[in-house]
């Protein structure tokens, strides 16, 4: 699997306004449920713009990130863009977004933004299945990333961290990117697909994942099922994976052998009604897994990276860590020493505000409600409305973080802790893992496999910086644009 296979398609959220497309005949279907007119505050402030295209030449000539600033700054936090005769409403910052992360799915839904994952992830599971079975996968996957299973990962993890990085020269030049990508799908293959993949089918699964999320192109998102080449071969490769996936399952069973992996996780799941989980449901878990967290594990893993090598003094703290919980103590890392690399972990938390993996977190209201922007205006939205919370602007608020373009990894230490937001803010100050009842449930995962990367990085190696530090990708995808050239030298 390789990056731009991943780019593409890997976060559906990142496909911010095509996925708007395809939201557009349920917005005007359901318009018909407004709030009686008298007991309605205004609709939100809308951006200018030309008559039916709306806000699209702005999007096109100065980006949507730089739209999405302006109109803030000029409307407000609360303020609707419409483009082709659609409409999305932002609420931006902590203060409006109380509703959109915490209401209920009766209120609130996500289905729309995701349902073009099913025929990536397959029938059976994810946003093709009705609520209460969605809920009972999710509990699988709360299970499979708790703490204590995730114990189990690291020393796995640090053996491919080692091995991968044991084969690196003495000195050289490399695309980070590519070989995050790379050590990533190593990891998952171990953690997460099994060792039966790992050893025997490494090449074969990772060309079929990569099959699979080449089916994701713009045409999908409106015929999903349409029988182009890419979308023959991405059933084909769900077909195989599931074949393969059954069949390590059956044999696992057959042996009576268990191991200690995501996949063991997910087959010995069962429904509240006892059921056990069948092989196409356990593909597309693990497919679902994938999704969410490799393309996102990786982009945080090389910002973080680049931010240290621009920042020398942060870089010199960060070895300083690493020296203090792990040289000369026969550097044994485990899930409590991990736990311990607070810096480290600081410095990721504050790449991941200035580079977070996707620009905005979108849902669809299924009921009207009413929202109090910060500046004290209350704006009634109305049912069908497309909404987005734009982790680019939450993420940059100058009230909620201090200098906010600066690379501070000390602004989340204990003092001054600024993503708590201040009284009232709640969870909803950082969400650069999303919050409320979908927050990421790999968060924990998440760091401990970045912190894994990074921890070898910094006591193994000097590096260098070789290409000018990078932009994001493009409108959609919030990856480092080219190539990241980093010379390395072994340091021992
Ligand atoms: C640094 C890496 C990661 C970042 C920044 C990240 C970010 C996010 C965000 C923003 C959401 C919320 C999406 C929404 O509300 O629409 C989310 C959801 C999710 N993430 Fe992550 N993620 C990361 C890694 C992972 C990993 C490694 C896994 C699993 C192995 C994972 C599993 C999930 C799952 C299952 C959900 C869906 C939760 C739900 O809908 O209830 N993520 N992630």
């Amino acid at each position: 699997m390789d990056g731009t296979g991943i780019t593409n398609a890997l976060f559906v959220v990142a496909l911010v306004f095509i996925v708007t497309v395809a939201a557009a005949a349920k917005v005007a279907r359901s318009r018909t449920d407004l709030p009686p007119k008298t007991a309605a505050p205004p609709p939100p402030p809308e951006a200018k713009g030309a008559p039916l295209v709306g806000v699209f030449p702005a999007v096109l000539s100065r980006g949507l990130q730089a739209v999405i600033r302006e109109q803030h700054r000029e409307l407000g936090s609360v303020f609707t863009l419409r483009s082709l005769g659609l409409a999305v409403t932002f609420l931006v910052g902590p203060e409006s977004s109380g509703h959109f992360f915490h209401a209920p799915e009766s209120e609130i839904a996500i289905d729309d933004v995701y349902k073009v994952t099913v025929p990536i992830f397959g029938r059976g599971v994810g946003y093709d299945v009705d609520l209460d079975t969605r809920n009972e996968q999710h509990r699988f996957f709360a299970k499979t990333l708790r703490p204590a299973k995730l114990r189990r990962h690291v020393h796995p993890m640090v053996h491919e961290v080692e091995d991968f990085f044991g084969k690196w020269g003495n000195s050289g030049v490399v695309d980070l990117k590519e070989e995050v990508d790379h050590l990533l799908m190593l990891i998952a293959s171990r953690c997460l697909l099994g060792k039966e993949v790992r050893e025997n089918m490494f090449d074969e699964v990772s060309s079929l994942l990569h099959e699979l999320i080449g089916g994701l192109h713009l045409v999908s998102m409106f015929f999903p099922y349409l029988p182009t080449p890419a979308h023959r071969r991405r059933d084909r490769a769900r077909a195989r994976l599931e074949e393969i996936f059954s069949e390590i399952a059956g044999a696992r069973r057959g042996s009576g052998r268990v191991e200690d992996d995501m996949l063991q996780e997910l087959m010995d799941s069962r429904y509240g009604d006892g059921r056990a989980t069948t092989g196409a449901e356990v593909t597309g878990m693990l497919v679902a897994l994938l999704f969410a967290g490799q393309h996102t594990s990786s982009t945080v893993t090389v910002w973080t990276a680049l931010r240290l090598l621009t920042h020398p003094t942060h870089l010199h703290t960060a070895m300083a860590e690493q020296e203090e919980w792990l040289v000369g103590k026969e550097e044994q890392i485990d899930y409590d020493v991990l736990q311990q690399m607070g810096f480290l972990h600081r410095c990721i938390k504050e790449a991941m505000r200035l580079h977070p993996v996707t620009q905005m977190i979108l849902r669809r209201a299924r009921r009207g409600f009413a929202v109090r922007a910060k500046e004290g205006g209350e704006y009634s939205v109305p049912a069908g409305r497309l909404l987005a919370s734009p982790l680019v602007v939450n993420n940059l608020l100058p009230y909620v973080y201090k200098d906010p373009h600066v690379f501070d990894p000390d602004r989340f230490a204990a003092g001054r802790a600024e993503d708590k937001g201040g009284a009232g803010a709640g969870d909803l100050a950082y969400v650069a893992f999303g919050a409320g009842k979908h927050a990421c449930m790999g968060e924990g995962y998440a760091y401990q496999q970045i912190k894994v990367i990074l921890s070898h990085l910094l006591r193994k190696f000097e590096l260098k910086l070789e290409s000018p530090f990078p932009e994001p990708e493009n409108m959609l995808s919030m990856r480092p644009r080219g190539e990241v050239m980093v010379s390395y030298r072994r340091s021992e």
